[in-house]
């Protein structure tokens, strides 16, 4: 059997930090409120790079750590709520930019799970034989779709980006398992970037928001709910013992939420690696953002396994277990 081996990650964020002292100068709120409710203290904000910039930057970085030529990269995907173009995707514009001139690159859409749904459609190339390598970048720019008014959703989200390079291998290792889940019923809790069915024929509606708009309290209980349910179907599913787990990242939107999932699955919290008070929330890119600096600092070595996991717009979720 084929399996996708995790062989390279990479990850860039923008230099510019926003704190909650800074953040508190714009919109009526302050450190305390933020750190507590969410586990925020900073967040990076693009100084004028759009989507397709960072995660270019990324897979320019990927491609250092792996000493793939372009030429030979087989599928790029990038996740993305943020694209610069409604089309051409942000996947083409990146394999323009790093010349992966023999690359299929498209762009998918989960939000925040995004980057695990990306994965899972490229193990499938990889797992059937189709393709031998793939790209997966989950980037975002979203603080142009913030509404900087709203103090609820503003103080929450940043921009950056991180990937993987992952490869074909014959050893059973990289994405052992998944599972993935949507409904759509309870999709309006967060919703970005409206556009109305106008024309030139029809009534002119003028009801356009592309900001990001956010039932803080309906996503908080999803997210309690439906993660550490996740979780549970795919260790279950595959008889994976709760404690033969090294690591879990999951989507770096807000501490409180890590602490009940933790507390649901009975996996400690020392487990759990959370860089949000750095990066806020970065929606797709967050999973790969930690996964990259957990590579970097050594927090994870070969061999181990760990659970991914993310939820989000749509709504959507998605938990694997990877051996890295
Ligand atoms: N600063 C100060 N006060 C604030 C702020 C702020 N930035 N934002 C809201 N408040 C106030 C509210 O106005 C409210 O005041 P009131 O009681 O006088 O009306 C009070 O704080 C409490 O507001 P709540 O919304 O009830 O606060 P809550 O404890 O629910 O926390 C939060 C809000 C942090 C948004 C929480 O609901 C949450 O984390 N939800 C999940 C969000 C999430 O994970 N989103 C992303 C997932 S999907 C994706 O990543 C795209």
């Amino acid at each position: 059997m084929i399996f996708s081996k995790i062989t390279a990650t990479g990850a860039y964020v923008p230099d510019m930090v926003i704190t909650n002292d800074d953040m508190s100068k714009i919109v009526d709120t302050n450190d305390e409120w933020i750190t507590s409710r969410s586990g925020i203290k900073r967040r990076h904000f693009s100084n004028g790079e759009n989507t397709s910039d960072i995660a270019a930057r990324t897979a320019e970085k990927i491609i250092q750590n792996s000493g793939i030529e372009p030429l030979d990269i087989d599928i790029i995907i990038v996740a993305s709520v943020s694209s610069d173009y409604t089309t051409p995707s942000t996947a083409c514009i990146v394999q323009s930019k790093i010349g992966a001139k023999n690359a299929v690159a498209f762009d998918i859409g989960a939000a925040c799970s995004g980057f695990i749904f990306g994965l899972s459609v490229a193990d499938k190339y990889i797992k059937t034989g189709v393709y031998k390598n793939a790209i997966v970048i989950g980037a975002e720019v979203l603080s142009k779709y913030l509404d900087f008014g709203d103090r609820g959703t503003c103080v929450l989200f940043g921009d950056g980006a991180g990937g993987v390079l992952i490869e074909a291998t014959d050893e059973k290792t990289g994405i052992l398992a998944e599972e993935l889940g949507s409904d759509g019923d309870k999709g309006m809790a967060l919703t970005g970037g409206f556009s109305p069915a106008s024309n030139a024929f029809n009534k002119f509606n003028s009801n356009a928001d592309r900001n990001l708009r956010m039932d803080g309290r309906a996503i908080f209980d999803f997210a309690t709910r439906s993660v550490p349910k996740s979780v549970k179907k795919l260790l279950d599913d595959c008889n994976f013992n709760y404690e033969e787990v090294d690591f879990v990242i999951p989507h770096q939107a807000n501490k409180r939420i890590v602490e009940i999932i933790s507390r649901k699955l009975k996996i400690p919290m020392n487990k759990f690696y959370m860089n949000m008070d750095e990066y806020g929330n970065t929606s797709s890119a967050s999973i790969p953002i930690a996964l990259n600096e957990m590579v970097e600092k050594g927090i994870i070595k070969k061999g181990d396994v760990g659970v991914i996991t993310g939820f989000g717009a749509g709504l959507t979720w998605g938990s694997m277990l990877v051996k890295i």
